[in-house]
């Protein structure tokens, strides 16, 4: 009989058999200093494009201030427990009010993690003769709560309404032999990418077919919609949304999740929502820090208008030279580059060490073969000369990717890895 590990020891992932050459360069890079549009890497200043602190609140000196005081008077233990059990307390139904109200739903239930809370949210609202139905680029916490549904799953292809009818149809006939009924689930803002899920079309689809919609709006919230309630708002479809979800983790700049929706619904979810049943309560200092974040998204439109001048500058300025952003429609800011992933290692090195420029690099399996994807992220803390230095630098990787500079540069990193 095999020992257990024999497999570890043989195969570290997709991801880990590259640790050892891209550990703390590619992978878990050290991004030091405060929150901001300035950090540092290896020793020396990036420009930071690969945090999502849309709205430049991380740092903000208010914030701090709320956050410092509350974790003084809370410290981080309290309330102890699980909220069912001894967690619960007014300023979490505080929060839970004020959520509800920004996002125009009748209740709100806060969540410890979002990841967590997406995943047990599909799992409490589905019994094993509904069915799912879901964009086949879901972000993970999505796959993770349709895997622990015990009955039917279907994936649409991203963003296809077609698609979503086709496998409305099947999902139809599949409910109406089990008794169940259909959960279909898109995000707000596809993260990678920073499509808008086709919320619109989607809740148009009702008048047709008869299902629940779910909404993980992680990158939406606070960004999109007049007030910044997010996507649903943006595209004017809020009231169609059955579930609303969103993190803290993002515009709130924090730690934390809630869900939004009708009063019963929710009740509902919080009886059974078992990552919050048997797992400890968001602490006090996360829920004070989350009312104060709140409330200047509320009180204080400068903060989204600043993010989106940013956004503007450096959308725009990519364009005009001629980068492809695909089809983005929200904050998140691709650039696709043609080249190996042996190349996109050359290209980010050259870009972090020589232009001082700090993004994400996105390579196969997660994109096609071939391509490389830089994720830039802008947020209200940057400012235009950092959109200016970043289009010089982006400008220069391309002439050097285009005349083989990383292709040879490449092939000693090859030879490097023994590959
Ligand atoms: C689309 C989406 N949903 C859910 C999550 C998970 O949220 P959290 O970081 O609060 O666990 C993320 C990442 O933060 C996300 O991008």
């Amino acid at each position: 009989m095999k020992d257990l590990f024999d497999k570890i020891y043989r195969d570290k992932g997709p991801l880990g058999k590259w640790a050892e050459y891209a550990e703390g360069y590619f992978v878990f890079p050290k991004l030091e200093g405060e929150i901001s549009n300035r950090m540092h890497f290896n020793g020396k200043e990036v420009v930071t494009w690969s945090i999502n602190d849309y709205l430049g609140l991380a740092n903000n000196p208010e914030v701090r201030k709320v956050d410092a005081e509350a974790a003084l008077k809370y410290g981080s233990a309290y309330p102890m427990g699980a909220r069912m059990m001894s967690g619960h307390t007014d300023l979490h139904e505080q929060l839970q009010n004020e959520l509800a109200a920004f996002v125009k739903k009748e209740a709100a239930y806060v969540l410890n993690f979002g990841y967590q809370g997406m995943v047990s949210t599909i799992d409490a609202l589905v019994g094993k003769d509904d069915v799912i139905v879901y964009d086949v680029d879901a972000h993970a916490c999505i796959i993770d709560g349709v895997r622990l549904h015990m009955g039917k799953r279907f994936t649409y292809k991203h963003n296809d309404i077609e698609s979503l009818e086709k496998n409305l149809d099947r999902a139809t006939k599949m409910a109406e032999q089990t008794g169940g009924g259909i959960l279909v689930i898109s995000e707000g803002v596809f993260g990678m990418r920073g499509e808008q899920g086709r919320l619109k079309e989607i809740a148009a689809l009702k008048k047709k077919y008869n299902f629940r919609f779910f909404v993980d709006d992680a990158h939406g919230f606070g960004t999109l919609g007049a007030t910044g309630a997010g996507a649903g708002e943006e595209q004017g479809v809020q009231d169609d949304i059955d579930v609303y979800f969103a993190t803290f983790a993002k515009s709130m700049a924090s730690t934390g999740a809630f869900i939004a929706g009708d009063k019963e619904i929710m009740d509902y979810l919080k009886y059974n929502l078992r990552s919050q049943m048997f797992a400890k309560s968001l602490q006090m200092q996360l829920v004070v820090g989350a009312l104060k974040r709140l409330d200047m998204l509320r009180s204080d439109k400068s903060h989204k208008e600043k993010l989106w001048k940013i956004v503007s500058a450096l959308q725009t300025g990519l364009r005009d030279k001629g980068f492809d952003l695909g089809s983005t429609q929200s904050c998140v800011t691709p650039v696709y580059l043609k080249g190996s992933i042996p190349e996109a290692m050359a290209l980010v090195k050259d870009l972090r060490e020589n232009h001082g420029i700090f993004c994400s690099i996105v390579v196969y399996p997660v994109i096609p073969k071939g391509l490389i994807l830089l994720r830039l992220i802008p947020t209200a803390s940057h400012t235009l000369e950092d959109v200016n230095v970043t289009l010089e630098a982006f400008s220069a990787i391309r002439e050097r990717l285009e005349n083989g500079t990383y292709k040879r540069m490449a092939a000693s990193v090859m030879e490097a890895m023994g590959a």
